[in-house]
């Protein structure tokens, strides 16, 4: 008998099941029966790109010097603007040859470090609640996935001293990330310290997910790297998709520990030629305009969105934590409702798309996520169509 064609490896067979299937099935349902569906599902910004922002890369892509594969370690100028913000920003010094790598975003450096820095059989330490990404970039990489809880209980924060001996003599990285998806936590930077002086003991490479970072409501959040001697076992992810509204144009950026960056330029070089040097033009242009008044606007209205939906879901009878920062609302199921339950509820009794909590690793069970992603008048009329519900 001749032998079935492959179109699946083991390892994408491997992946943990899409828990978002069954709702992402009924919301298409929704909309395609013309039902008014209110989408807090995704986090993707519903504002345009900054126009500054637009006329920069509308420049940049019709100078022929950027038609070429934008090679190596990226676009200078970018580098340079990436070096200069996060000297403003932090008070952080990084050298723009060795210590940043331009990226098509957060999520492909985040996903490609695995590749970069395990082996098989190495354990890869990740937050639960959690990005789902973390987890199947080092089930790709053969890693062995160990999550650690981050509740409700201690900010979100993970005790970094509840580690088992066996896991942290395995582990070769731990992903965080605050600002936090999906429960809005931030961190301090005494916690930083607190990580760095443990990866230093356990020989762990830390990577800091701070694609959030500004977007925050009181003060803006710190970087890891301001911790002294973070570099010799950090890496920070950040990002132009939510600071900027930029998720289209896939612009980000690595920044911290040489040799981490060294093994993510190979891994690179190998899978990409590079992200557009006209995005990363256009990523230097947000960068350098950081502090106009478009970019405090949009922080602005964010803080309007999270001020009318957390006031209206308290007022539906709902238990919220009013987030200091990103763009989600992490909200308490209703007694006796898992988050599937009452997600598909909000669904198919309001038309409202919510994320289960269940989806970001099992200690996110008992919540929702909802994200600031539509304008306002829409959230309130989510929080009445919710009041109205009886659960
Ligand atoms: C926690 C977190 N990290 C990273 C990303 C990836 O964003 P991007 O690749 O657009 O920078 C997202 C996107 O939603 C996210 O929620």
């Amino acid at each position: 008998m001749k032998r079935a064609m492959q179109t699946k490896s083991d390892r994408l067979k491997a992946l943990p099941p899409y828990l978002f299937a069954e709702i992402d099935r009924k919301k298409k349902a929704a909309i395609a029966a013309g039902r008014p569906v209110i989408h807090l599902g995704i986090g993707d910004p519903d504002t345009p790109t900054p126009d500054f922002i637009i006329k920069a890369a509308q420049a940049a892509v019709a100078d022929p010097a950027t038609h070429q594969y934008a090679l190596d370690r990226g676009d200078a100028r970018f580098r340079g603007s990436i070096a200069a913000w996060m000297n403003k920003r932090f008070g952080v010094t990084v050298d723009p040859e060795t210590e940043i790598l331009p990226a098509q975003g957060s999520k492909e450096t985040l996903s490609h470090l695995p590749l970069a820095l395990m082996n098989p059989g190495d354990v890869g330490l990740v937050p639960d609640p959690g990005y789902p990404v973390y987890t199947s970039s080092v089930q790709f990489a053969g890693g062995k996935v160990v999550r650690f809880p981050i509740t409700a209980d201690r900010g979100y924060l993970p005790d970094m001293a509840a580690f088992k001996k066996s896991d942290l003599k395995k582990a070769k990285l731990i992903y965080l990330n605050y600002p936090n998806n999906p429960t809005a936590a931030s961190a301090t930077l005494d916690f930083y310290r607190e990580v760095v002086a443990w990866a230093r003991e356990h020989q762990i490479v830390v990577a800091q997910d701070a694609a959030y970072s500004e977007v925050y409501f009181e003060s803006p959040p710190p970087s890891i790297l301001q911790v002294d001697g973070a570099k010799d076992v950090a890496v920070e992810f950040y990002s132009c998709s939510k600071t900027f509204s930029m998720t289209g144009w896939r612009v980000g950026w690595v920044v911290g520990n040489p040799a981490v960056i060294e093994s993510l330029v190979q891994i690179k070089s190998n899978m990409d030629n590079g992200v557009f040097t006209a995005m990363q033009r256009a990523g230097a242009a947000a960068l350098e305009g950081y502090d106009r008044p478009e970019i405090h606007a949009l922080r602005e209205m964010y803080r309007r969105r999270r001020d009318c939906l957390v006031a209206a879901l308290t007022a539906a009878g709902l238990e919220v934590n009013r987030p200091e920062a990103t763009f989600y609302v992490w909200i308490k199921c209703p007694a006796g409702l898992d988050s599937r339950t009452f997600a598909d509820r909000l669904l198919t009794e309001a038309d409202i798309v919510a994320t289960p909590g269940i989806g970001y690793g099992p200690h996110g069970e008992g919540y929702v996520r909802m994200a600031l992603t539509v304008p306002e008048a829409r959230l309130e009329e989510a929080a009445a169509r919710i009041k109205r519900l009886k659960f």
